[in-house]
């Protein structure tokens, strides 16, 4: 697993976060007492749940140590586990199984998200974003370039690193598990200073598994290099030199059937 730097991902934490609020604004659970924020980072995304729900017992997970330290020096007054979301399961169910901008990173989500569903309470809600990598223009760049014959057989793991399923995917998977579903997806529109930097915004998540995959730091400038060419052609700069590039993600609000989810304890 690729090491996370938490302070080159806080370099854009506000605009990384705005997903976190929209997920979090939109669940409808009237007192949730137990949460759970799979991959929680630097405990960014558990600070909003805490926000709206400053009662509730909340556990931050991240199978990151870096990432883990990070979010206790932030919040030490939180509960931080170091664990694999892919190979949690919950002693006991929660009223509410969150995940901002993480479960892409976990494999196999016909298995995973009936698993993470049967760990909801009943009444509960399992309430996940991820990037919309299936229709997403500079993702779909980003593979594109890794396919240049001078590095295509280095990083071709780090191309199938990430899941780029469709909304229908998760429909059909979900539908007939939950009483309540909702599926929707949000374009966030970032402006930044120049291609070279749209290079700098994704170096701390999707491109992190295509740079430690190459050999060595030149190669490495050279993919960087290539990578801003390709971003400056398909998202040509604004009149100010800026650049404006649509960040496509995908929401899921997920209510188990009640004999379908776990008992409360
Ligand atoms: C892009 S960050 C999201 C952080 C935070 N949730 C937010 O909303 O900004 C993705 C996080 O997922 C974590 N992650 C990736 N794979 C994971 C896994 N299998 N289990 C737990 N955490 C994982 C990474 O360590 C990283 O901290």
């Amino acid at each position: 697993m690729p090491k996370w730097d938490a302070d080159q991902y806080l370099r854009f934490g506000e605009e990384r976060t705005q997903p976190a609020r929209d997920l979090v604004g939109r669940i409808e659970v009237a007192h949730p007492r137990r949460i759970i924020d799979l991959g929680c980072g630097p405990g960014n995304s558990t600070a909003v749940l805490r926000r709206r729900w400053p009662e509730a017992e909340i556990i931050g997970v991240d199978s990151s140590r870096e990432m883990i330290e990070a979010a206790t020096d932030a919040h030490p007054e939180g509960t931080w586990v170091w664990a694999d979301a892919g190979a949690w399961s919950a002693n006991d169910p929660f009223d509410i199984v969150a995940s901002n901008a993480a479960l892409h990173w976990v494999p196999d989500h016909a298995g995973l998200f009936p698993h993470l569903l049967a760990q909801v309470a009943p009444g509960g809600v399992l309430a996940v974003q991820m990037p919309a990598h299936h229709r997403f223009q500079l993702h779909h760049l980003i593979r594109e370039v890794a396919d240049d014959p001078q590095w295509r057989d280095l990083l071709q793991g780090a191309r199938n690193a990430m899941t780029r399923e469709t909304p229908t995917f998760y429909f059909d998977l979900l539908e007939p598990l939950t009483s309540r579903l909702s599926i929707w997806e949000t374009d966030y529109y970032q402006v930044l200073e120049s291609p070279r930097a749209m290079v700098e915004w994704f170096k701390s998540t999707g491109l992190r598994p295509y740079l430690e995959a190459l050999e060595d730091d030149p190669q490495r400038l050279r993919f960087e290099e290539r990578l801003a060419e390709a971003f400056a052609r398909s998202v040509p700069p604004r009149q100010d030199g800026r650049v404006l590039f649509a960040f496509p993600r995908l929401f899921i609000l997920a209510t188990p059937h009640a004999s379908s989810g776990r008992p409360k304890p």
